[in-house]
């Protein structure tokens, strides 16, 4: 029966904003809101539709005084944005310049199976200077050595995707380092929408990490091992909190509208984002999976491991020299950054009261079912994580899927995990047997999972066959294991 569930010691909803150990830094940290927001740059095609990146090692000032060696994509921390149109094919070249495997995933991208980073498609390093700490490297997957060709088909309609690391076994150090950034996608269908644009549209990635006295990132030395288990086993949050890639960092603003493309790319911390000050709200028009129908208002915006909200906030009632904050409620509103508004200014935008033709999906009847269950477990010589009893094994699917089929996949957790499946988006149809929640709207490819909660959504694969995955975004425990194959056929 499905009745053992194991509560964390205060497993209620709402949960204490972390149950792992906390790393705290030994680093000399900066007064919050004193370093400048970065936008990361975008990346410039070699030819149309045709990019080349460099994975290596770079030395990069995020602590002011301060330097931290960070794996980046062209060396940068997040890597380069990605923007790309609708329908129209890019093509990457990965080179790996680092000393490890590495594998490239385009989260929340339709992409063929070769492509979408299947955790032991390793690209191996130039150097040859390989790591052979990993468990099944080799068995399974397509490694090339030096780089690789990853070809996206974008497909899909406008949205905000990231990238990043998917190597077996070692996705979240990986990441943490370093290896992600933002893919967006846009289409004339959101063209149309008189959105804020220009520099009026800013991407917030958030993640936290925490700092060693010189600069360099502490992370958790292995998995399993005596005293690092605690802060590893339910995934690592660290006490400095990053937005592209800057401590609390401070951004100017005119008083008129913005549109705020906000990721979480923390391993492990969930954030429930608010303002210290009204009347700011956040309008959402936009999820993992691109525009909602309608704009949805959330005076907080809870966002997990890997999740996207598309946000419109407006500045407009605040006069120049007024400071809002953007604060975390789950870490008794923590600082997450700053805006400082300087000037009045004109604003043409608006937010239209229909966004798209998104429209809720109604399951046909006689639908295939079924269900994950996401728990803690040993499985398969794994102390970790398991899903439906098992830890990942590449070899053996767990579902063949039918394409161009609905189903519904019913989520069913123990402790809090991010739910993600890979190639299609989903709509959420319940919450514990009730109506999706405030922040299931629209498409979406990860859902936040509560502790002993079953999620149901519906889901279509459509135009690839081949391996695919899904897996909890809480990295840590997909390296432990939380994560399943399945085939689409
Ligand atoms: Cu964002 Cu399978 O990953
Ligand atoms: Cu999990």
């Amino acid at each position: 029966t499905g009745a053992a569930v194991t509560l964390t010691s205060c497993g209620l909803d709402p949960s204490p904003a972390q149950s792992g150990e906390l790393l705290r830094s030994k680093a000399k940290l900066p007064e919050p809101f004193t370093v400048p927001l970065p936008i990361p740059p975008v990346k410039k095609p070699t030819a149309p539709d045709r990019y080349r990146v460099v994975q290596r090692k770079a030395s990069l000032e995020i602590l002011p005084g301060l330097k931290t060696e960070v794996l980046g994509y062209d060396g940068l921390f997040p890597g380069p944005t990605f923007d790309v149109r609708s329908g129209r094919t890019t093509v990457v070249e990965q080179v790996n310049e680092l000393d490890v495997p590495t594998v490239l995933h385009l989260h929340g991208g339709h992409t063929p199976a070769a492509s979408d980073g299947w955790p032991l498609d390793l690209l191996m390093p130039a150097g040859g200077h390989h790591d052979h700490s990993g468990h099944h490297t080799m068995q399974g997957g397509d490694v090339k050595t030096g780089s690789r060709i990853y070809t996206f088909p974008n497909t899909q309609r406008a949205a905000t995707l990231w990238y990043h690391d998917h190597r077996m076994d070692y996705t979240a150090p990986q990441v943490y380092r370093g290896l992600f950034g933002l893919h967006l996608i846009r289409d004339e269908e959101e063209d149309r929408l008189p959105l804020p644009h220009g520099d009026r549209e800013i991407p917030l990635v958030i993640a936290d990490r925490a700092f060693a006295e010189d600069g360099s990132f502490i992370y958790p030395a292995a998995k399993g091992r005596p005293g690092v288990e605690s802060a590893y086993m339910e995934g690592v949050v660290a006490d400095v909190t990053l937005v592209n890639g800057a401590p609390w960092p401070v951004h100017e603003v005119d008083a008129v509208r913005y549109r705020l493309r906000i990721l979480n790319a923390a391993n492990a911390r969930r954030y429930e984002l608010g303002f210290d000050r009204g009347p700011a709200k956040f309008v959402q028009i936009g999820s993992d999976g691109g525009l909602l129908g309608a704009p949805v208002e959330h005076e907080t915006l809870v966002i997990a491991p890997a999740e996207r909200f598309d946000v419109i906030v407006d500045f407009s009632a605040y006069k120049p020299g007024d400071e809002v904050t953007v604060v975390n409620r789950l870490d008794e509103n923590a600082p997450v950054l700053r805006f400082k508004v300087t000037r009045r200014a004109s604003d043409d935008s608006s937010i239209p009261a229909k966004l798209s033709t998104y429209s809720a999906i109604e399951a046909p009847k006689g639908i295939v079912k079924r269900q994950w269950r996401f728990r803690r477990g040993n499985a398969g010589g794994h102390h970790g994580w398991t899903i439906n009893g098992k830890a990942f094994d590449p070899v053996n699917m767990q579902a063949q899927v039918k394409l161009d089929q609905y189903e519904i996949w019913s989520f069913v957790t123990d402790v809090h995990h991010p739910v993600h499946v890979h190639l299609a988006p989903f709509q959420v149809l319940s919450r514990r047997g009730h109506g999706p929640g405030p922040y299931d709207a629209g498409w979406k490819d990860t859902v936040d999972v509560r502790p002993a909660e079953v999620v149901e959504v519906l889901v279509k694969f459509t135009a690839h066959k081949g391996k695919y995955l899904i897996h909890c975004h809480n990295l840590e425990h997909e390296d432990m294991a939380m994560m399943a194959a399945f085939e689409t056929i």
